[in-house]
């Protein structure tokens, strides 16, 4: 059995950014609209920081406006209800997107539902879950949309292939479920309480692993030939890197997937870093421009 093929998310990414960057340049010059995307971020924690400042460079890399709310922890609902009240109504905002988690005193399902669903570049709206499992003209989460475009671009045709997907959180493992479905897999969603997982995973296709455990997904648990979509991003310690300054183990990333044993069975596999997280970012500014498309009764773009 040969090495699995490497589905590059960076490559992949940087070719749907391009055709995003296209297409805002596009609606600009036929248009007077320019697609506009704004990014809340309460609290500074480190991860969130990163990618909502990777969100900002990006948006306008693609000739979009891109409008950031920073807010301090303690920030009450009150006021973050008053600012989604404000952006829902400004015509120069077509995207918003609260980064995740807020923190306790906040109601995260609160604040999400005030979001109005045709500029929830998220798809988190409750309006949106319904629109995707009931096949409706929805927004859908970024990271699933992203790992369907890869498995579609990679397999072809999935129609009845078995899905399994590990994870059942709402961002990522009940969105995937739907697409997955709608491309007429077979779907199983497993996750920490499932019977016997290394045994559902070896009879499935398609594994889209969602846990956030490091390297959960073991070799011996894929099916020879399977493609395997790794959504975990763990930082752990990589002591084989050496020290730090202050003499702590220099980290590393990995995935929820032990790479090297899956690809030495799988067909193809998506790595970390550089498979599915570049492909979350690319996908936002792809509805972005779909949600500015809608909003201004354009027809809605090839992305
Ligand atoms: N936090 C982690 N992932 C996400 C995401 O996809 N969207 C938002 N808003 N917050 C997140």
């Amino acid at each position: 059995m040969s090495e699995a093929a490497v589905i590059d998310g960076k490559a992949f990414s940087a070719r749907l950014r391009e055709k995003v960057a296209s297409e805002v340049s596009r609606i600009k010059s036929e248009s007077s609209v320019t697609p506009g995307l704004a990014v809340v971020l309460v609290g500074d924690d480190p991860a969130s920081r990163v990618y909502v400042g990777s969100k900002a460079k990006q948006t306008v890399e693609a000739g979009m406006e891109s409008f950031e709310h920073r807010y301090n922890d303690d920030i009450d609902e009150a006021t973050l209800l008053d600012l989604i009240d404000q952006l829902n109504n400004d015509k120069t905002v077509n995207g918003i997107l609260v980064q995740l988690p807020l923190p306790d005193q906040i109601d995260e399902q609160k604040v999400l539902s005030a979001i109005d669903p045709d500029k929830d570049v998220d798809g988190f709206h409750t309006t949106n879950v319904g629109r995707l499992w009931t096949g409706g003209e929805s927004l859908v989460p970024c990271t699933p949309f992203g790992c369907s475009l890869m498995l579609k671009d990679y397999l072809g045709n999935l129609s009845g292939k078995n899905a399994i997907i590990i994870g059942r959180s709402n961002i990522v493992g009940k969105p995937m479920a739907a697409l997955l479905l709608a491309e007429s897999c077979t779907v199983t969603i497993a996750h920490s309480r499932t019977d016997d997982l290394p045994g559902k995973c070896r009879e499935a296709d398609i594994v889209v692993a969602a846990v956030g455990r490091p390297e959960m997904v073991k070799g011996d648990w894929i099916k020879p030939g399977a493609t395997v979509i790794d959504v975990g991003i763990n930082r752990v310690d990589a002591p084989e890197k050496g020290l730090k300054d202050d003499g702590s183990p220099k980290t590393k990333l990995v995935g929820d997937v032990d790479y090297a044993g899956a690809a030495a069975v799988a067909g193809a596999i998506t790595p970390v870093p550089g498979g599915v997280g570049p492909m979350t970012i690319a996908c936002l500014l792809r509805n972005t421009v779909v949600a500015c498309c809608r909003q201004n009764g354009l027809p809605d773009p090839d992305l």
